[in-house]
């Protein structure tokens, strides 16, 4: 059974994906907006903000904040073999930073 707390992430995340369509498909396909080398936390948020600097983006902070927690969280979900091996590939700082977002990101959708 759902607990308050888990329907309001719930939600959150229902409306986090429906940013991330509606702004991240205005340009091209969002199966486009899947096709990154990487999916660490770090790369998402330079995707994100390349994006959002592209004139006529439409995205604003707060809204490119929200569409790279979503990445980050649907990553964790849907590629996580992919992130778990890229992890694997960097020094162990920079994965101890990577892993630091993942968690705090997870929480706010838990
Ligand atoms: C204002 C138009 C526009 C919007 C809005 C937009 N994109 Fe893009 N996107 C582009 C263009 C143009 C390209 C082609 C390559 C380039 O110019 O960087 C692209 C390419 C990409 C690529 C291919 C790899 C790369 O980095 O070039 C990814 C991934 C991507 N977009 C993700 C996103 C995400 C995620 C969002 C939502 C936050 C988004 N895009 C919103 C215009 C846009």
């Amino acid at each position: 059974m759902f607990t308050p707390k888990k329907m309001l992430a719930q939600k959150e995340l229902q409306s986090s994906q429906k940013l991330f369509k509606s702004r991240c498909s205005q340009c091209h396909s969002l199966s486009q907006a899947y096709d990154v080398d990487s999916v660490l936390p770090s790369s998402w948020k330079e995707t994100v903000k390349s994006m959002q600097r592209k004139s006529e983006s439409n995205i604003n902070d707060t809204e490119a904040q929200t569409i790279y927690e979503f990445l980050v969280y649907d990553t964790t979900k849907k590629q996580n073999k992919k992130l778990e091996q890229e992890l694997q590939a960097i020094p162990k700082d920079q994965q101890q930073t990577e892993q630091a977002e993942i968690d705090r990101i997870k929480k706010l959708f838990s």
